[in-house]
């Protein structure tokens, strides 16, 4: 039997969610539903709400999600009802030219649930990256789910399937941050404080944390920050020469931006050392654009300029590892989660991360 739950969709662009009855149908071939127990708000749901992404809507919002297999469909061997784990929105599918060639991180063909999640009426909805999560059964494809360590709770694990994840990874596994390096992250939300805590992880030495919002910087001292830099009233020359300052007039080894904005890609861009890193983490709206650079500057400072797509991760090896560091006491996950809500309370959530108030607003179930 199809199950008829309350979920969060967002309608049209701008507009406020809503909270809506969604039928999620029983699982097909290859499909699983899952009992989601909590759900991190993480600012590409916004983004999705403001039509930043695409213009597929109505949107089921929700991605950083953890719970329980409830039902799977045929074919489905690796997973049974009960299992816990953390969604993902990177199921690979083993036989396209990246996954062959070793590199299934960059799989341009991953698996999502065939079946529409719908409304009542039978409107399809398009759930945020393949996942949404913001209601209490959700269907995915069976490989979006990822078994991990039960001793984390829900609320923590479920920010690995995306911004935490992407943070971290952007730092250890895009950014191939090693002992030693000097790193500076731009934008400390979620995502800039998991690229923090991953550079911590992975042994850097120097890391400095920029913000414009001063809480932001005390938390990012949290994660690991060794240096933090307000950057509100600073010019694009005031932030590099904080960077070098605080790596002996080198500049760090890797800049991430975790922002996504002309500018504070350009902060990253000249800030690095000399055939340094910069790794683009934060997501530019389509109409952004980078003016009046220099192509003679990307040749003479030599380097590295990358993106990172959910951290480069591979769920089936990152995740559990994580869980388990987590659970060792060596990677503050826990940290993450300012507040605990209900499933009615993520509009308001948008609010606190618009004013800075939160790294992670969870929702449980
Ligand atoms: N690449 C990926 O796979 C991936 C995955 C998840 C999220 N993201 C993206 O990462 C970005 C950050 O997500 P989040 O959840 O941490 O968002 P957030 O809103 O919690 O954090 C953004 C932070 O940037 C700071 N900031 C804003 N403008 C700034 C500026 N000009 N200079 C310095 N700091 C500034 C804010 O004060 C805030 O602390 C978003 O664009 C999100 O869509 C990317
Ligand atoms: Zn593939
Ligand atoms: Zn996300």
């Amino acid at each position: 039997m199809p199950y008829e739950v309350q979920g969060v969709v967002s309608r049209a662009k701008g507009q406020p969610v809503t909270l809506e009855t969604v039928v999620v149908p029983d699982p097909g071939p290859g499909e699983a539903v899952v009992s989601v127990q909590a759900c991190g708000v993480c600012h590409t749901d916004l983004h999705y709400r403001e039509g930043g992404i695409n213009d597929e809507f109505p949107f089921l919002l929700g991605h950083e999600a953890a719970g329980r297999v409830d039902k799977v469909g045929a074919g489905v061997t690796d997973l049974a009802p009960g299992d816990y784990v953390i969604l993902n929105w990177r199921a690979v599918c083993g036989t396209c030219r990246a996954c062959k060639r070793g590199k299934p991180w960059y799989c341009f063909s991953t698996f999502n649930a065939e079946q529409p999640m719908t409304l009542t009426d039978g409107t399809k909805l398009s759930p945020a990256l393949g996942v949404g999560a913001f209601l209490d059964k959700t269907l995915v494809h069976s490989g979006q789910c990822t078994k991990v360590d039960e001793a984390a709770e829900p609320a923590v694990a479920g920010l690995l399937g995306c911004g935490v994840m992407a943070g971290l990874g952007a730092a250890i596994n895009t950014g191939a941050v090693s002992r030693g390096d000097s790193v500076a992250v731009i934008g400390c939300g979620g995502v800039g404080d998991a690229a923090i805590a991953g550079a911590h992880l992975a042994g850097a030495t120097t890391i400095v944390a920029i913000d414009t919002d001063d809480r932001k910087l005390g938390w990012a001292k949290d994660f690991g920050a060794t240096h933090t830099v307000n950057s509100r009233n600073l010019t694009e020359a005031d932030v590099v020469a904080a960077m070098q300052d605080a790596t002996h007039s080198f500049g760090p080894d890797v800049v991430i931006d975790a922002v996504g904005r002309p500018e504070t890609w350009r902060q990253a861009f000249y800030g690095r050392d000399l055939a340094g890193t910069v790794v683009l983490v934060g997501v530019p709206t389509p109409d952004m654009k980078l003016n009046d650079l220099p192509l003679i500057d990307f040749f003479s400072r030599g380097g590295s300029l990358k993106s990172s797509w959910y951290g480069d991760c591979l769920p089936s090896r990152d995740f559990p590892m994580l869980v388990d560091l987590y659970l060792q006491g060596r990677l503050p996950l826990d940290k993450f989660v300012t507040e605990r809500i209900g499933v009615d309370g993520v509009e308001q959530a948008f609010e606190r991360m618009h004013h800075g108030d939160v790294l992670r607003s969870v929702v449980e179930f």
